[in-house]
C-alpha cells in the first residue's frame, strides 16, 4: 500500500492457498500487522483452523472454500468476499494458490494443463479484475503474485507449471501498466524450494540440490510470507512490477 494511506486496521486482505504454507504464513504475519484476512482454499477444516489462528492471536478473518481449478467457483468466491468484507472489496490480494502440471510434456493430459493455467493464471486474473478496480479507485492497493523459481528457471517434467507462472509474473506488470498509475503496487514473489505439503512427498529426493544452493537448505514458509508482507506494507512505497526472488541464493549462483 502506498505510504500516503492509511494503514490497518480496517483493511482487508485476500490470501489465497492459506490453508497451508506459504499462504497460511503470510495470513498470520498480515493480521499480525492488523488486517483482517479472507482465508481461502479447498479444505474446509484447514480453512477453519487458520482462520481460529487468526482469532485467537486477538486478528479477524472469515474463511471460504473454493476450487480455483473451476473459474465459477472463483466467481462464488469473489462475491462471497464481496459479502463478508466491510466495504465489500479488499484493500490486498495475494494471489499465492498455485501448482499442478507437473509431468513431462508427453503425458501432460489436455486437463491438467487447463488446471495448471486455470490455478496459476486465470484464477488470479478473475481476482485482480474482480478487486483492483475499486483498489484503483480508492488511490490505494496492494497486489503479490507468488510465482516461481521456474518462471525464469527451466527443470524437466513441469513445462505446463512453469508455463503458467511465467504468464503470472507478465501479469505482475501487466497489471503494474494498468492500476500502477492508480496506487495500486503490484509485483512477485518468487519462491525456490519451500518445505511445504506440496513437495512433502519429494523432500528425500532434494536432500542433495539443497545443499547446493548458497543458503544450504529449503526455505520456511514464514521466510517466503516475510517477502509478501514486506511488499503489502508502506515500506515498499515505490516497488511496483518487480520480482523479488525468495531462492536462498539458486537463481544468482551456477552449480560448479
Ligand atoms: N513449496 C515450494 O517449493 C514452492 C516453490 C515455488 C513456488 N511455490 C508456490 O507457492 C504457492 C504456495 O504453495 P505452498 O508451497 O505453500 O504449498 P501448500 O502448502 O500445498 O499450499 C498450497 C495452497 O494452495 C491452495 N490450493 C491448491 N490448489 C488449489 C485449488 N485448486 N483451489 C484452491 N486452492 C488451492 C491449497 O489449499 P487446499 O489444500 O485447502 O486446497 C493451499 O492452501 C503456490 O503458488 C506454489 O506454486 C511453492
Amino acid at each position: 500500500m502506498s505510504d500516503t494511506e492509511s494503514d490497518p486496521p480496517n483493511s482487508w486482505a485476500l490470501v489465497t492457498g492459506s490453508t497451508s504454507g506459504i499462504g497460511r504464513a503470510t495470513a498470520l504475519k498480515l493480521a499480525e500487522d492488523g488486517y483482517a484476512i479472507v482465508v481461502c482454499g479447498r479444505d474446509a477444516g484447514r480453512a477453519a483452523e487458520t482462520r481460529k489462528a487468526i482469532e485467537s492471536a486477538s486478528g479477524r478473518a472469515v474463511d471460504l472454500i473454493a476450487d480455483f481449478a473451476d473459474p465459477a467457483e472463483v466467481r462464488r468466491l469473489i462475491a462471497e468476499t464481496r459479502e463478508a468484507t466491510a466495504n465489500g472489496t479488499v484493500d490486498v490480494l495475494v494471489n499465492n494458490a498455485g501448482g499442478g502440471g507437473f509431468a513431462p510434456t508427453e503425458d501432460t493430459t489436455e486437463a491438467m494443463f487447463d488446471t495448471a493455467f486455470a490455478l496459476n493464471v486465470k484464477a488470479p486474473y478473475l481476482l485482480a479484475g474482480a478487486f483492483a478496480p475499486a483498489m484503483a479507485e480508492r488511490g490505494r492497493g496492494a497486489i503479490v503474485n507468488v510465482g516461481s523459481l521456474s518462471t525464469t528457471m527451466a527443470a524437466s517434467g513441469t513445462s505446463a507449471f512453469q508455463a503458467a507462472k511465467a504468464a503470472l509474473s507478465m501479469l505482475t506488470k501487466s497489471w503494474t501498466a494498468e492500476y500502477g498509475p492508480r496506487g495500486v503496487r503490484v509485483n512477485s514473489v518468487d519462491p525456490g524450494y519451500v518445505l511445504t505439503r506440496v513437495n512433502e512427498h519429494i523432500r528425500d529426493m532434494f536432500g542433495g540440490y539443497l545443499a547446493t544452493l548458497p543458503a544450504g537448505r529449503g526455505a520456511r514458509p514464514g521466510e517466503v510470507a516475510e517477502a509478501i508482507r514486506f511488499l503489502v506494507s508502506p515500506q515498499a512505497s515505490y516497488i511496483q512490477g518487480a520480482t523479488l526472488s525468495v531462492d536462498g541464493g539458486k537463481n544468482a549462483v551456477v552449480t560448479m
